[in-house]
């Protein structure tokens, strides 16, 4: 991973995506365009390396799409008799296959740490896994033409990239149901309204108003960010007072690392 612009993600592989690297922010950026950045194993494995491998400057993360699609989800050609060259889906029933997805989750769940604030730049389909990709993400800035669609079920699949549990904690029990079984394209002004997107934008603006964002993101130094972000995503499985309690150690924590480093 060298950071220089538009450089080749180093996952050891062609795998269709850039990482750029300018100072704190780093910019993913699923590169297939040609195929609606429709994804495969080795994409998501190479997602897993980038997060293994951030520089540790990096404070937010940028996750976009090449083209007019964010992605199509998964390459279906997988599901082909001719498959993707190079490309494997693991057996369900095959005794490594837990461990093999595992890993592919890898690449979904790294954008969760507290170290880091991440963003999803959606524009036109996120569709299935593309869905849970821009669901990886902390914040989603959404396009206008935007569209979301969680289509696994209607392949005969769950949903199977971490991508369930950020739907159930935004949308709650009840909708994200009625996404995952009609299988429904949701448009950006709907997301909006289901605190799927933070915000929605002209799709001519999309960059800006990502870039935009991300700099107010960084306002804070990195280590209250850091603090601010494990003790909010620890929230919804505290109580009241258990959370009160996570905020007077996570003070105590933080002004004590200040102090340590000398810059209180
Ligand atoms: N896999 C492979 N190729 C895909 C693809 C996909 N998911 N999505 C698009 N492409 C290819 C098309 O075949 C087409 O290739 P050719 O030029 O060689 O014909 C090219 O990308 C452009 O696609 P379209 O002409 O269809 O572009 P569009 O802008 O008119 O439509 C679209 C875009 C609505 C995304 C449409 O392509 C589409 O419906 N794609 C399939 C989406 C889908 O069902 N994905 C699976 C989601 S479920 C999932 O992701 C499950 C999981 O994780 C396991």
């Amino acid at each position: 991973m060298t950071g220089s612009p538009g450089a080749p993600a180093d996952t050891g592989a062609n795998t269709g995506l850039k990482l750029d690297v300018d100072g704190a922010v780093a910019t993913v950026t699923l590169h297939r365009p040609e195929r609606r950045n429709a994804m495969t194993p080795s994409m998501w494995r190479g997602l897993a390396t980038i997060g293994d491998s951030l520089p540790p400057q990096v404070r937010a993360v940028v996750v976009r799409g090449d083209g007019p699609s964010f992605s199509a989800g998964i390459d279906l050609r997988l599901f082909s008799a001719d498959g993707v060259p190079g490309e494997d889906l693991a057996d369900p029933l095959s005794p490594g296959f837990a461990d093999w997805l595992e890993r592919l989750q890898a690449g979904f769940l790294w954008l969760h740490r507290p170290d880091i604030v991440s963003v999803a730049a959606v524009r036109g389909h996120a569709l299935g896994a593309g869905f849970q990709l821009a669901l990886a993400c902390d914040l989603r800035v959404l396009a206008d033409d935007a569209l979301l669609c969680m289509k696994e079920p209607a392949l005969g699949l769950v949903p199977d990239l971490a991508g369930t549990k950020p739907l159930v904690d935004i949308v709650g029990l009840p909708r994200a149901l009625e996404l995952c079984l009609t299988t429904r394209m949701v448009g950006a002004a709907e997301a909006r309204e289901l605190r799927l997107a933070e915000m929605v934008v002209p799709s001519a603006d999309l960059d800006t108003a990502v870039a935009s964002l991300v700099e107010a993101l960084l306002t804070p130094d990195a280590a209250t960010a850091r603090a601010t972000k494990k003790l909010l995503a620890g929230a919804p499985e505290r109580t009241l007072e258990q959370q009160a309690a996570a905020e007077r150690t996570a003070q105590a924590a933080l002004q004590r690392e200040r102090r340590a480093g000398g810059s209180a």
